[in-house]
């Protein structure tokens, strides 16, 4: 098989780049992940979510981030296989690769052995981590959901109501004879659209009615909580300014409850460590920075860097999990 001629170099140092970026996105994430620890009903943690769902220099970052991950899979890959084919041709100089390359060569393969493995327990995780939260955004996986109160205040749903409280009859009744008045007289097309307009809201007015039965509201009365698909998709079609959001807090928090997710996550983070130790040393190894002088503060560094993320991510399934 004929790959691309890019200097074996090149590709490391891109991976190095895009793993050094990588490196800096989790120690942000597993920073913003602490906010669901605070037992505020999510409100530190979904103004976070918030901000992150429509800043769009948030938006711009998160493509990059993609593409970033998936050059460094790609890369890692490409390195692999390209290393293995040129160990193939150097096959033959026995004398060589015994004398003095065995030892070396033995210890680079145990590590690069190392990454591959732990790097595929980190991609299954991030397949099953897109399905439980991020897909859930792009609104491809269903989710919970909530919307804010203040945002389902619709004026001519206000009306509708106050009317029907004067009139002493179910909003339902007031529309039914509103549709009564339009069919007898033969009304125009406009007020039919504004009848079933009120309709719709009437819809949106059962889903606020439902939220508040179950008390699904959070201590700041702000949002309502646990909207199902079907209610998100009718309040994004009768009222598109509420644009319902996902309820990542309480989604965390709910699967967490579930001791297999509690493993299956630490799991992830003892490979991400062992992927990150060896990553931290090597990023700076290829990208020139280090030299004997600093390689032991860089390893240090490495491992400090490496059980500081792992531990804030530790943190989140293990306290929650207690009731923490
Ligand atoms: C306790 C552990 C974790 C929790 C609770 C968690 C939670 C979340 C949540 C709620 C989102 C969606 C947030 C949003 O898009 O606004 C998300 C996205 C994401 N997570 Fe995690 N995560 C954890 C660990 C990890 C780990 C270990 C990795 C990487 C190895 C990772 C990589 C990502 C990526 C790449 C995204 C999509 C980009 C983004 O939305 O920022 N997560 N995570």
């Amino acid at each position: 098989m004929e790959l691309p001629k890019i200097h074996s170099i090149t590709k490391k140092i891109l991976v190095a780049l895009v793993g050094a970026f990588l490196l800096i996105f989790l120690l942000f994430h597993a920073t913003a992940n602490l906010f669901v620890l605070r037992h505020d009903g999510g409100a530190w943690y979904s103004a976070f979510c918030h901000f992150m769902g429509t800043n769009w220099i948030v938006k711009v970052f998160e493509i990059i981030l993609l593409g970033v991950l998936a050059l460094h899979v790609l890369l890692t890959l490409w390195l692999q296989v390209t290393n293995r084919l040129a160990g193939v041709s150097s096959a033959d100089n026995r004398f060589f690769k015994r004398r003095y390359h065995e030892a070396q060569k033995s210890k680079t393969d145990s590590t690069s052995k190392l990454m591959m493995w732990t790097g595929i327990v980190i991609f299954a995780f991030l397949v099953m981590h897109f399905c439980q939260f991020y897909f859930v955004k792009l609104g491809w996986v269903k989710g919970e959901y909530m919307v804010k109160v203040e945002k389902l205040q619709d004026p001519e749903m206000m009306q509708l109501v106050q009317y029907s409280a004067q009139m002493q009859m179910s909003p339902e009744e007031i529309l039914a004879e509103m549709e009564q008045q339009a069919a007898e007289y033969g009304e125009s097309d406009e007020s039919t659209r504004y009848i079933a307009s009120l309709r719709d809201k009437l819809g949106v007015m059962d889903i606020v009615q439902r939220a508040q039965q179950e008390g699904n509201f959070s201590e700041d009365m702000q949002w309502i909580r646990h909207l199902t698909y079907d209610e998100r998709q009718t309040l994004r079609r009768v009222m598109p300014e509420s644009d319902p959001e996902p309820d990542f807090y309480y989604m965390v928090r709910e699967l967490f409850h579930n001791p297999l997710m509690v493993l299956l996550y630490l799991i992830t983070f003892v490979a991400l460590f062992m992927h990150m130790r060896h990553a931290f040393p090597s990023a700076f190894q290829t990208l020139g920075l280090n030299n004997y002088k600093y390689s032991r503060a860089i390893e240090i560094c490495g491992i400090v860097y490496a059980w500081l993320i792992c531990l804030m991510f530790v943190a989140v399934p293990i306290l929650v999990y207690l009731g923490l």
